[in-house]
């Protein structure tokens, strides 16, 4: 392919900038004049070749020059906990729960998702990415329920990983919605996920019959990951029950194996109405494992607390906590618009700004780093390497409509650019009045 300009031709891979060719895999660019998120000494950084070379102030001038306007930069959102296959389910023929309890949501898609074709399932999750790549996301972690005799929504997911991959980076975990043991042939189907190339091992041992079998499935579970050299993903103890202690297990198992930094324990509402004797012994084990922890602050407050009374329990995991004894937690989306959760839309603004309140993290100091909790957190959780503005990584990072960090969270602004190897994936312009307030 040639491109034409009125004065030249240009072979491929050249653009013209200034009415001047350059070659865009040696042309450098700098982005300047910005506020970089956990960086108090660069305010601009060049790019060759998708990868960040150069950073911090002054520095040479380049084929092209962007210029941020002093907004302020941060490492793309990460949504680590999303159900891809179910989004926009919550508005279908019997997808609208009553109860607001999981358990509902779980009995309603079991007859939701024998409707569901692989056509359906990619048109309804390309949109799901979209609204949260619109609102500054590139990392996503997904469950997909592999309890389908035909793994439809499996098969969806991994051809649009593959086709996404240079714009949104997607993780997938063969997860058993309906059981490892519950549903028939459960286990043998994660296993067949995992495969088919899903990237970390699911289950769901509170859902199953009884709580041995719930710990048979958390024994198989890091059985896979070591067999099959995968990360674990564990929908565990999502629930008010305080009896509920698959963590407990889960923790032991992977310190044992050595692999706790490949471990996300999802949810683990649990956790939070847990007593304290229990807790502190336990945040003690968690430390030593290096397990990371992954909290939807709005799904979790809307499914739990839904047997009290009064007092009504917030149903989050004890994130304060955790992230004081320097454990890792991150937030999450979980769900848009499906069997369990009405709402949803992939803003990550409003996920944080929901669990900082949710978890009494909002003192002047937590809010200064609670980016991380949609950032830096969920990388790690993720084992995202190349993650974060520093030299030698890819050139990916957002712009928010603000320069400064408390700002942005307080005013809940929105993300204006993100940019992917160096490319605008989009970009918008600040919100204007057309009539101005008069005041
Ligand atoms: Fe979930």
């Amino acid at each position: 392919m040639t491109i034409h300009t009125k004065q030249i031709t240009l072979p491929a891979g050249y653009i013209v900038i200034n009415n001047k060719p350059f070659d865009i895999n040696i042309m450098k660019k700098k982005f300047f004049n910005t506020n970089i998120y956990r960086n108090n000494s660069a305010t601009e950084f060049i790019v060759e070749n998708g990868k960040i070379t150069e950073m911090g102030t002054n520095l040479p001038e380049c084929d092209e020059e962007i210029d941020l306007k002093g907004k302020l930069i941060m490492p793309p959102y990460v949504d680590p906990h999303l159900h891809l296959d179910y989004v926009y389910t919550g508005r279908n023929d019997g997808g609208m729960v009553n109860s607001g309890t999981l358990f509902e949501g779980i009995e309603r898609w079991h007859y939701i998702k024998k409707s569901q074709n692989k056509k359906d399932v990619k048109e309804r999750a390309l949109a799901g990415i979209r609204e949260e790549v619109s609102h500054g996301i590139q990392f996503i972690r997904t469950h997909i329920d592999v309890t389908d005799p035909e793994l439809t929504g499996l098969k969806a997911i991994l051809e649009l990983r593959e086709e996404l991959k240079d714009k949104v980076t997607i993780q997938i975990v063969s997860f058993p919605q309906e059981g490892m043991y519950a549903y028939k042939n459960g286990f043998e189907m994660v296993e067949e996920g995992l495969k088919m190339g899903a990237d970390c091992v699911g289950a769901i041992p509170h859902f199953e019959w009884a709580r041995e079998i719930g710990e048979k499935s958390i024994h198989k579970t890091v059985e896979l990951a070591v067999k099959y050299n995968k990360m674990i993903d564990v929908h565990i103890d999502e629930t008010d029950d305080v009896m509920a202690r698959f963590i407990e297990l889960l923790n032991a198992l992977v310190m044992t194996e050595g692999i706790g930094e490949k471990t996300a324990a999802s949810h683990a509402c649990s956790f939070g109405s847990a007593d304290n004797a229990y807790a502190n012994r336990m945040i003690g084990l968690f430390k030593k494992s290096k397990i990371n922890f992954i909290t939807p602050p709005t799904e979790n407050a809307y499914l739990q607390g839904r047997m009290d009374n009064y007092p009504k329990r917030r149903g989050l995991n004890r994130v304060k906590e955790l992230l004081e004894e320097g454990i890792n937690v991150c937030f999450a989306q979980d769900s848009i618009n499906d069997p369990w959760y009405p709402l949803g839309n992939g803003n990550m603004m409003n996920i944080l700004d929901n669990g900082i309140h949710l978890t009494h993290m909002a003192s002047y100091q937590e809010i200064e780093k609670s980016f991380d909790l949609i950032t830096f957190n969920g990388a790690k959780t993720m084992m995202i390497e190349d993650y974060g503005l520093t030299i030698g990584r890819s050139a990916n990072f957002i712009v928010l409509n603000e320069s400064d960090v408390f700002e942005a969270i307080r005013k809940r602004v929105e993300v204006l650019a993100s940019v992917r190897n160096g490319e605008y994936l989009f970009k918008r312009k600040e919100p204007i009045y057309d009539l101005p307030l008069n005041l």
